[in-house]
């Protein structure tokens, strides 16, 4: 089996459902707000949220917004249903495949990409996908760790990668590659936690 695949995660992330809202539950909450804060959703907005795992950001989402939001283990899914139905927030749920999202083309206004980027296999087909299915205009925050892009890779984290991207996810990505393989315009990089390790990003569609 790959060292990442999507049936690593969705066996991976089965194990960590339970656990999952105790690890990351609170270190991250104000930076959830601050990246939900950029996109600025109007009403009636059509906002995805891609490799939403339990739901965690649902609490930020304006409620007129029309939310649609997936993840691949499902156990993950049910959690996120939960959550969804406790704080009476009108979404769309589904198991979903990040690579390969099933809307139309142009659909959404604006994407949340919370702690996915850095997990998924293949993020580049992950952004290309988010590129299709955002309207010309729409926005995308991407809140994840990523390393700088003049840092060269060292044989220290090249070596620990192969643990963390086993467990949690790639230490390794720069996400100004990644994104160099879409039109997604960088507007805002914000440095967040762990020293700004993690970064929360706004990228634009162009129209
Ligand atoms: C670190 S968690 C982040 C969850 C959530 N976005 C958050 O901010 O708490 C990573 C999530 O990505 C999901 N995932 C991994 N590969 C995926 C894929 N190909 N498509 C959709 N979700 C995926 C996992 O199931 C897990 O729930």
């Amino acid at each position: 089996m790959s060292l990442n695949s999507n049936r690593w995660n969705r066996i991976r992330y089965t194990f960590y459902t339970p656990i999952y809202d105790l690890l990351v539950g609170k270190i991250f909450t104000s930076s959830r707000r601050s990246s939900i804060d950029l996109l600025q959703i109007k009403p009636n907005e059509k906002v995805l949220l891609v490799g939403a795992g339990t739901g965690l950001d649902f609490q930020f989402l304006p409620r007129q917004a029309q939310v649609y939001a997936g993840d691949i283990t499902p156990s993950m899914v049910a959690k996120m249903e939960h959550r969804a139905r406790e704080l009476k927030l009108n979404a769309t749920i589904d198991v979903m495949d990040g690579q390969n999202l099933q809307f139309p083309d142009n659909t959404f206004d604006k994407i949340i990409l919370h702690l996915i980027v850095a997990v998924i296999p293949d993020p580049v087909k992950c952004l290309q996908e988010v590129e299709r299915v955002l309207k010309p205009g729409g926005e995308a925050v991407i809140f994840d760790k990523f390393r700088p892009k003049n840092q060269r890779l060292s044989s220290l984290r090249a070596f620990f990668n192969k643990l963390t991207s086993f467990l949690f996810s790639d230490i390794t990505r720069v996400i100004e590659t990644l994104l160099s393989y879409t039109n997604l315009k960088i507007r805002k990089d914000i440095p967040a936690n762990f020293n700004g390790n993690f970064r929360i990003i706004l990228v634009k569609k162009p129209v």
